[in-house]
């Protein structure tokens, strides 16, 4: 009994060290990335990734919302490894439901300042980027501009585009002012705006700053890497449009320019976790940032990395000093108080 009972306990380990080396042999692996980012600067740094490591990455595009819900639906059967979106305010919600796992990596802490990283280690960012005012000059002096609440008087009547408030930039932009003024007033300046607007939300925001160009309004809101990409699009009208807007950081003298990040979590049930969690450090190494940098115009997150001349020709600027999941945590108030206001 006990001859028999050694003789399967050899077996076993036998298939388990052949197991092992199995493991070792087929180092093909695949990381599943779920991701709302629309930039084909990501698919370039995913292929530097996959040159480097070997490890495939395997995209899924969608936007946040129907992302979340799928990694809702299918719980710990999902192949995701990492959840990357555009903005963090989603990146916090699907934390709050739980679909993230905490990490700690020294690269990681090292690359990314704490003020853009989740002080559990859910979430952390990969790139920054600034909403600001952008005017066309032929009709607005930049003395003219403040801050985002001076857009709410009567003077840029009929002047004023941003895109519709189903846009989760809005949005953040919209939970940023309840997270420092309060509901009520945060209220009141989506009223002041919508009051104040040009035509009825509509288009992206490349098409808000082409809007200033057609004559259709005098100032637009919208996100500062858009007029970089803008500025080497292969349409010369979208050249002629980086060239001819000027871009003003508002509230330089109180509270900061909005500034939202992208920003990535590893799934709660990630097959690869190890492998996820070399990607996101490999994100924020001084060559993805580079990347992010050059060919997309956003501001990088590792300080070691300088932003394109492009941008910093704009000169620096003041950000709003926010705990960025407080995005997150207004989001649907945001939402709801655009709805009260008629914002489209
Ligand atoms: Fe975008």
């Amino acid at each position: 009994m006990r001859k028999l009972l050694v003789v399967a306990l050899l077996i076993t380990l036998g298939i388990l060290l052949s197991g092992c080396r199995f493991g070792s042999e087929n180092p093909e692996q695949v990381l599943t990335i779920y991701s709302e980012r629309h930039y084909d600067t990501d698919r370039d740094i995913y292929a530097l990734f996959e040159a480097e490591t070997g490890i495939k990455v395997n995209l899924v595009r969608d936007s946040a919302d129907p992302l979340i819900t799928r990694l809702q639906n299918e719980g710990a059967d999902s192949p995701a490894d990492l959840l990357i979106i555009a903005d963090v305010g989603r990146l916090h919600r699907a934390k709050t439901f739980g679909l993230l796992q905490p990490v700690a990596s020294t690269v990681l802490h090292e690359n990314i300042p704490e003020n853009y990283r989740d002080d559990e280690g859910y979430w952390f960012g990969l790139t920054r980027r600034a909403r600001v005012i952008v005017y066309h000059p032929a009709r607005v002096n930049p003395s003219e501009l403040s801050t985002y609440e001076a857009l709410t008087d009567p003077v840029w009547a009929n002047r004023v585009v941003t895109r519709t408030s189903t846009n989760i930039y809005n949005q953040s932009l919209m939970a940023s002012f309840i997270a420092l003024w309060g509901e009520e007033a945060a209220k009141d300046w989506a009223a002041g705006l919508v009051a104040n607007f040009a035509r009825n939300p509509q288009g992206n925001d490349r098409d808000q700053a082409k809007a200033l160009l057609a004559g259709v309004a005098d100032v637009a809101i919208m996100n500062t890497y858009y007029i970089g990409r803008m500025s080497v699009s292969s349409d010369p009208y979208e050249q002629e449009v980086a060239q001819t807007v000027g871009i003003f950081f508002p509230n330089q003298a109180t509270t900061g320019t909005h500034v939202n990040i992208s920003a990535a979590g590893i799934t709660q049930h990630a097959p690869n976790k190890e492998a996820a969690i070399r990607f996101l450090e490999f994100l924020v190494s001084e060559t993805a940032q580079r990347l992010y940098a050059d060919a997309n115009f956003e501001y990088p997150i590792n300080p070691a990395v300088e932003p394109h001349e492009l941008l910093t020709s704009w000169g620096a600027f003041k950000a709003q000093d926010l705990p960025l999941s407080s995005l997150g945590v207004h989001a649907t108030q945001a939402m709801t108080l655009m709805d009260e206001v008629g914002w489209e």
